[in-house]
């Protein structure tokens, strides 16, 4: 079981931070899926940006599942360590580092991957978090700045030495950014330097992976970003394969529905009406885009693509929670009619 300070985790199997992705609809839903630990969406360390109405939702934790995690991004130690100091006093049980996001509005404030250029500013704004809070602080990086500077292992020994309690490697460089084969060799070798747990990720979409990825690493967990996104329950299919050796069954269309409208309705009451609307817009493309492995539908023909396809353009032009609710419930509804139709034809 891996441990985290005093935390024990339920499942070797966690949720990435992304941001624009990882609200607290999508975190609540992911632990009801198995994520054991569900980090919030970068913040940034500059609190006087705190009152913005996005750095608000972000920081937002309310009724969430413990251990809560929030994700702090900046290069200024002081800042660092007075951001983790004031998530702790909000609410946050562990404070993760991003030291893993090639974004270039965070790079260019030489935050995010661009610190692993620079060990000794790591080792200050370690330490500085570190001692700023009695809560455990991790750590995320990148396997280094590019492939000339792939410094993954002395972070990781860095981090571990400066008291950092758990370390998420995504298996790139920046440079690679999210391009090209994960270096699991990399994630192994940093796994074999430090005894702190560590995380496995990038390009882990199935549970057969997921056992290859565990396998060739031997890291403690698995940490799933985008193959998460329309697929919730990638958690406790991972889970599921790891402990019995068997697929757990893809959910069917109406278990898909019913996540989906579940989900698109946390996002309207979190978000309100009109930004609510917009942000179903994305996770709504992500399930229709994974229903494909739902057992009982034939996605193959072009009839179908052709409608998703109208489904989406619709989906896309509604402006009210109501519409969009009412939408969902009419294209499973025809979904499922013409399964049963199918059905039917076959059996005649
Ligand atoms: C849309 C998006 C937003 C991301 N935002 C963050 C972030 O805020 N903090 C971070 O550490 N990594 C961020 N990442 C990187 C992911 O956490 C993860 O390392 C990466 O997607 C590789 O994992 P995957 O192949 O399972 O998606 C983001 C990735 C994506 C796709």
């Amino acid at each position: 079981m891996i441990k985290i300070g005093p935390f024990s985790l339920n499942s070797r199997v966690v949720l990435a931070p992304m941001a624009g992705v990882t609200d607290q609809p999508f975190r609540h839903l992911c632990r009801s899926h198995g994520a054991a630990l569900t980090p919030s969406e970068m913040i940034t360390s500059n609190i006087k940006l705190w009152n913005q109405e996005k750095s608000r939702l972000r920081r937002c934790h309310d009724g969430e599942q413990e251990p809560r995690v929030v994700q702090i991004a900046g290069s200024d130690p002081a800042m660092m360590a007075e951001a983790a100091r004031m998530n702790a006093e909000q609410g946050a049980q562990i404070i993760d580092i991003n030291m893993g996001c090639p974004a270039k509005k965070v790079l260019k404030r030489s935050a995010g991957s661009a610190l692993l250029q620079h060990p000794s500013l790591v080792e200050t704004i370690l330490n500085a978090v570190v001692t700023s809070v009695d809560i455990p602080v991790s750590l995320k990086i990148r396997t280094g700045w590019d492939t000339q500077n792939r410094n993954g292992v002395d972070i990781a020994r860095l981090a571990e030495d400066c008291g950092i309690q758990s370390l998420a490697v995504h298996g790139r460089t920046r440079a690679c950014a999210f391009k090209g084969d994960v270096e699991y060799d990399t994630i192994a070798a940093i796994k074999d330097a430090i005894s702190i747990p560590v995380f496995a990720n990038g390009d882990i979409a199935s549970p057969e992976q997921a056992a290859h990825v565990l396998k060739h690493t031997r890291a403690d967990g698995l940490m799933i970003g985008r193959a998460a996104q329309g697929r919730p329950w990638i958690f406790n299919a991972i889970t599921h394969y790891l402990e019995l050796g068997s697929q757990m069954p893809a959910p069917t269309l109406a278990e898909v529905r019913d996540i989906m409208t579940g989900h698109v309705r946390n996002i309207h009451s979190f978000y309100g009406p009109v930004k609510g609307v917009f942000f179903a817009r994305k996770h709504v493309a992500w399930y229709l885009s994974n229903l494909s492995e739902t057992p009982d539908i034939d996605c193959s023909g072009p009839e179908f693509d052709s409608m998703i396809l109208t489904f989406r353009k619709l989906f896309n032009s509604l402006q009210e929670c109501n519409a969009q609710l009412d939408n969902i419930e009419s294209i499973f509804q025809l979904l499922i009619h013409s399964r049963v139709k199918q059905q039917k034809e076959l059996a005649a």
